[in-house]
């Protein structure tokens, strides 16, 4: 088993998917755990995870000094890799910032075994280590950070300033596999067998009891849906028309849950409610709170509908692990980057008792769990879609106007990537409406509308993303068939913006 040390980054929990992905399980901890409480798990690795502090700030995160005499090896990354320099007599400062890609100069390491001599790796920091503790030599630089990775072979510590973990470091992986050999841990971890344990879990938890669970027709929300319902088949679930839907969607997701055979199944259309009370708003933090406060409200309303006829005591959901990291739920330390609205205070309020069996998980853990479900493939790969719905992909005022022209942009959009094959190749593709006109000219006449902004990622997890490289005829065909078909869109621009330091969705 490898430790992982979760200092607040964004990353924490995905070096413990990666590690565990690579066969061996592994466990987030606090930074306050103690070296003797370490002594008596099966640990073989220690890492260190990222985090938004500075190591020489005060009250920033330490550990106990003593993990790092365990005997055991070390990795820092990020933070960590910063944190240990620091710790050991090194030296840390405020450096330039390094955002995104960065060119890796390798160099002779028992890390980073295997890669070649310019890697591409992924960063995001603004400190740097200037000067090594005794003991330490560098293993590789990047143009901006010379000592972007370090080691100290004798005592099996190492630090990388980048993230091996995310996707976008070409050979994380093999950094990570490196360092899983370094600790000689067997790869004997695998998702087989996650489905009964889980299914099981919410048998025990919910008993006889009913349980009322909002979906969305996404991946988490489906996946999440068919666990609770292998668990008891008195689930009710919910559907909230929010009037921000995609084109088409609300009558796909009823069609889907009835082939699933799901007998409970409610539509509710509060379109009106959402439309009003958006009206006018034009800040995004407040759209989203507006929106998450409108859900509850509806949903309460059945609850309290259903719970007069049923014995409603559990609300599943189908949280995933980025959502409550994104969200800065995990060890309260990340920033909050945005409100995801599906994690706001619903089951306190409500008197429910909250069924969260993804919680842990990663989007790709997620497909490989509903295959293992039997799910449909189709249903598996569909791209993710954010609970405030279009509201964060019309930028600023929402008007019944933007969201007609959104929708049959976004519907063509999805149409061209799916004939061309590219939906699949991409993590997430859609359309989005600028707040601003421009002209244009149609037929002889001048023509003065919005401007449509075409996103699609790849990603793994949607902690970092890049602009999917589409074929040039594909996005000319989308371009013009939304100029020539969307009442009210003059213009069509693609955007080219990596995560970080962009988001994926635009509000
Ligand atoms: P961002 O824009 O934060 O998005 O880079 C990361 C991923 O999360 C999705 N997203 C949401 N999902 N409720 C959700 O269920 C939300 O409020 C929400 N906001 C963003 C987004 O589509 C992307 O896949």
């Amino acid at each position: 088993m490898i430790t992982v040390i979760d200092f607040g980054g964004q990353y924490a929990h995905l070096i413990a998917r990666r590690i565990r992905q690579l066969g061996v399980y592994a466990e987030i901890k606090e930074p306050t755990i103690k070296a003797e409480e370490i002594r008596k798990t099966e640990t073989e690795g220690i890492i260190l995870s990222g985090g938004p502090k500075s190591v020489y700030e005060k009250n920033a995160f330490t550990i106990d000094k003593k993990l790092l005499e365990l005997g055991v090896p070390v990795l820092g990354i990020c933070y960590g890799h910063q944190l240990i320099a620091h710790l050991l007599g090194g030296k840390v400062v405020s450096a330039n910032k390094e955002y995104g890609k960065e060119t890796l100069q390798t160099g002779k390491s028992e890390l980073l075994k295997g890669l070649a001599s310019r890697e591409q790796v992924w960063a995001s920091h603004g400190d740097a280590v200037i000067k090594l503790p005794e003991g330490f030599k560098t293993t590789g630089s990047t143009q901006e950070c010379k000592i972007a990775a370090y080691e100290n072979p004798a005592k099996k510590i190492y630090g990388v300033q980048f993230h091996p973990e995310v996707q976008h470091t070409t050979n994380g992986m093999t950094i990570l596999q490196n360092f899983v050999n370094i600790c000689g841990s067997k790869r004997t971890y695998s998702m087989k067998g996650l489905d009964k344990r889980l299914i099981a879990e919410i048998k025990k938890q919910v008993g006889r009891h009913a349980t009322i669970m909002g979906v969305s027709g996404g991946v988490d929300s489906l996946v999440a849906s068919v666990l609770i319902r292998k668990a008891t088949p008195n689930i009710h679930c919910v559907f909230v028309d929010t009037g921000l839907l995609r084109k088409g969607e609300k009558e796909e997701v009823a069609q889907l849950y009835k082939e699933l055979g799901f007998e409970h199944f409610t539509t509710i259309d509060a379109r009106g409610l959402f439309l009003s009370r958006l009206k006018g708003v034009t800040e995004p933090e407040e759209k989203r709170k507006i929106i998450g406060k409108a859900f509850v409200e509806v949903f309460e309303k059945k609850v309290e509908e259903l719970k007069g006829k049923h014995d409603i005591r559990f609300l599943g959901q189908g949280t995933i692990y980025p959502d409550r990291i994104e969200s800065a739920k995990s060890s309260g330390q990340a920033a909050v980057i945005k409100t995801h609205h599906n994690v706001g205070g619903l089951p306190e309020k409500m008197k429910l008792l909250l069924i969260e069996p993804l919680k842990e998980l990663y989007k790709d853990e997620v497909r490989e769990l509903g295959r293992i479900l039997g799910i449909e493939k189709e249903h598996l790969n569909r791209h993710p879609f954010p609970g405030p719905g279009l509201a964060v992909r019309i930028l600023r005022e929402i008007t019944p106007e933007k969201i007609k022209i959104l929708q049959e942009a976004d519907f063509i959009f999805t149409e061209e990537l799916k004939k061309s094959g590219y939906y699949e190749k991409t993590w997430q593709a859609f359309a989005a409406l600028l707040d601003s006109k421009a002209v244009g000219v149609m037929g002889d006449a001048r023509a003065y509308g919005y401007i449509i902004a075409l996103r699609a990622v790849t990603s793994l997890d949607a902690m970092t993303a890049d602009w999917a490289r589409l074929p040039n005829e594909l996005l000319e065909k989308t371009a013009n068939r939304i100029t020539k078909k969307v009442k009210g869109a003059t213009r069509v621009l693609y955007d080219i913006t990596q995560k970080p330091p962009a988001t994926i969705e635009y509000e």
